[in-house]
């Protein structure tokens, strides 16, 4: 994945859980940068080592782990430059959530070689929709949920998030209800 990804989960774990941790889970993951550089894409398997390595250096849960990043994802990528992006991608979350698409279009002008995730937004009931996460890579699912919970918090909607539906060979896409509360 490009470096961006990388990077922020460098700056979620130091600001997590510390510099030294970051070190040791590096020095675990084995074969890392010494930098990230956030428009060089890296190989997957890179990411999915260090998120390997941190969760047996912290003891956290994979899912938990990828779900805070997630949530923390939100918030760096405003800070990396994108809060414009973030901006004008939708007034409110279920406009932002069918915007996804387009802001990981727009993002593909610059990281051209972008293979992003792609979704559709299905209206479920008076308050509620069900996102449809289509994904070219393994086991994100959990991160979707903190994503979620960043968004809400971003647009100080509160929501909850479940996940109603795994990708299968009937479907390949994960399924992700959301609730207005
Ligand atoms: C301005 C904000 C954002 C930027 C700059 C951004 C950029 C990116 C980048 C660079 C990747 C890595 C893809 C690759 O290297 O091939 C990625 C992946 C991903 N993005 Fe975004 N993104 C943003 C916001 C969001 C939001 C708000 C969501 C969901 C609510 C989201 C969902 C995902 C997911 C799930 C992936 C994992 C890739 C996969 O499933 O294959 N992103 N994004």
């Amino acid at each position: 994945m490009y470096g961006l990804v990388n990077k922020g989960i460098e700056q979620f774990i130091v600001a997590r859980y510390g510099a030294p941790a970051w070190q040791r889970i590096t020095e675990r993951a084995g074969e890392v940068p010494e930098v990230f550089i956030s428009m060089e894409a890296y190989p997957d398997p890179l990411t999915y080592s260090l998120v390997g390595a941190a969760v047996e250096e912290l003891s956290v849960g994979a899912a938990e782990l990828l779900e805070a990043f997630g949530e923390y994802w939100i918030l760096y990528t405003a800070e990396q430059g994108y809060g414009g992006l973030l901006e004008v991608s939708g007034a409110n979350l279920e406009e932002f959530l069918r915007n996804l698409d387009s802001l990981h279009a727009r993002v593909a002008l610059t990281y051209t070689e972008l293979r992003p995730p792609s979704f559709k937004v299905v209206a479920a009931g008076e308050r509620c929709v069900d996102l449809h996460y289509h994904s070219g890579r393994e086991g994100l699912a959990p991160m979707m949920i903190g994503l979620l919970k960043g968004l809400s918090k971003r647009f100080d909607e509160p929501i909850e998030v479940e996940q109603t539906s795994a990708r299968s060979q009937d479907a390949p896409y994960d399924v992700f209800r959301v609730t207005w509360v």
